[in-house]
């Protein structure tokens, strides 16, 4: 729920989902998360109220919130025992459908909304896509690696993936950062996961056994990731979408400026 400059990083995630055209969102949510859902409920008597008052554009932003056509089932995991854990959480939902994975603390912003670049990627291919960027060498400890073989300018064939390595263990820098297209044979690998690094259910490990079976694909997506589970990729994203925010991006570039 924190936000960048005027909505959580929850409603990024959500504005992305909508605009590559998924229509049901599954939260799997946690204790004291409670705040997600009342974020996406509809606000009867706060819709009264500025409708009484005549706040129009207020009214406007409020609707904008969640669309009509889309369909918002909370789950909650009970106990935080990974990613791979979480994202099993939902196969009551997503049964047997190909499904998006969204993690909302890294914000990515691109003219093309990144899983709408990665759908698209999916109707040609029907296979799982991982969306992949480079990362400096000494951060590869805070992702899961990929080992590839290139395919086209954006698309490499993923054969290897591991969690979190060590610089000098990564056989690459080629980062997954919390998009993911996944074909519902996934889950049937992560029912049979014990717990991996850092003692979870890792997603990555259930990839690991699913590119046994399937093709997967990693996806170099066009636009720019912020990882805002730190305080510096926060920072980031609130300036970077500070200076593109209509209200307010004039004043705050002179802002900036004048700190220099
Ligand atoms: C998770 C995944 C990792 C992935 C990362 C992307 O790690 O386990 O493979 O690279 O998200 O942000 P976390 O950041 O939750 O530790």
């Amino acid at each position: 729920m924190m936000p960048v400059v005027d909505k959580p990083l929850i409603q990024y995630a959500v504005e992305e989902a909508v605009a590559a055209g998924i229509t049901e969102m599954v939260f799997i949510t946690g204790r004291n998360k409670r705040a997600i859902e009342d974020h996406f409920d509809k606000a009867y008597e706060l819709e009264a109220e500025l409708a009484m008052h005549g706040k129009e554009e207020l009214l406007r932003v409020l609707r904008e919130v969640i669309p009509a056509h889309i369909n918002c089932i909370y789950i909650r995991q009970i106990q935080p025992l990974g990613l791979g854990h979480a994202v099993l959480c939902a196969k009551p939902v997503v049964q047997n459908e190909p499904f998006a994975v969204i993690l909302a603390d890294d914000l990515i912003d691109g003219d093309i909304p990144i899983v709408k670049q990665m759908v698209d990627v999916f109707e040609q291919q029907q296979c799982s896509i991982l969306g992949v960027q480079n990362v400096p060498r000494d951060q590869t400890s805070q992702y899961g690696i990929v080992s590839s073989v290139p395919l086209a300018e954006y698309l490499e064939q993923v054969n290897g993936i591991v969690e979190k390595p060590k610089p000098e263990e990564a056989p690459t820098t080629l980062a997954v950062v919390g998009r993911y297209i996944l074909t519902p044979r996934i889950f049937h690998h992560l029912e049979k996961m014990h717990a991996g690094a850092g003692g979870e259910i890792q997603l990555t490990d259930g990839l690991a056994a699913l590119m046994q079976e399937e093709k997967m694909l990693a996806y170099r997506f066009k636009g720019t990731r912020y990882d805002c589970g730190s305080k510096l990729g926060y920072l980031k994203a609130m300036v970077a979408l500070g200076l593109k925010h209509p209200e307010v991006r004039d004043e705050f570039a002179t802002y900036l400026q004048s700190l220099k």
